[in-house]
């Protein structure tokens, strides 16, 4: 009777930790293809590790713009950023250009990587999430 207690004890553990489990791995293709886009037109200023370079570019890796809300993190590569920063103690004033000559599937793709590299983990972003985005800023 004990044993089969724990056998439906560790049964009900097991599925309840697999319920939890992280959301939906990235597809491959579209961890390439932001790691494209990134490689190009982020890294010189973010470096390839997305540690930045402190006081003039700040870091990728679990910051509450790259986590936090996904519109406001869109609008940040379309229009660029211009304010002062402060990000785990180091404040930044250089300003980031605006991105908006890429097009939507490609700031998803690369916002996408950048959610999902550097010790980050979050939800991927969408091309219709940057349209929208785009399409209010107009
Ligand atoms: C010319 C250098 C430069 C380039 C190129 C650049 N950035 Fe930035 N980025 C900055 C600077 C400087 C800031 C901070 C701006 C401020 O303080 O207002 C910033 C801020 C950010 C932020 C918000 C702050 C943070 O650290 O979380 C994100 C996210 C970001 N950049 C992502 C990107 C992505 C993705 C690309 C490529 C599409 C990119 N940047 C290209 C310099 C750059």
């Amino acid at each position: 009777m004990k044993i089969l207690a724990f056998t439906i004890a560790t049964g009900i553990a097991v599925v309840s930790m697999a319920m939890q489990t992280k959301p939906a791995a990235v597809p491959k293709q579209t961890m390439e293809n932001g790691k494209k886009v990134y490689d190009v037109y982020c890294l010189a200023c973010h470096q390839a590790d997305g540690a930045g370079v402190p006081k003039m570019n700040p870091p990728l890796s679990k910051t509450q713009y790259v986590l936090g809300d996904k519109k406001r993190l869109v609008q940040i590569i379309l229009k660029g950023m211009n304010e002062p920063l402060e990000i785990d103690g180091e404040s930044y004033e250089n300003t980031m250009s605006a991105h908006d000559f890429l097009s939507d599937q490609e700031v998803a793709d690369v916002l996408t990587y950048v959610r999902n590299s550097f010790k980050n983990k979050a939800s991927i972003v969408t091309p219709a999430e940057v349209k929208a985005v785009r399409a209010k800023l107009k």
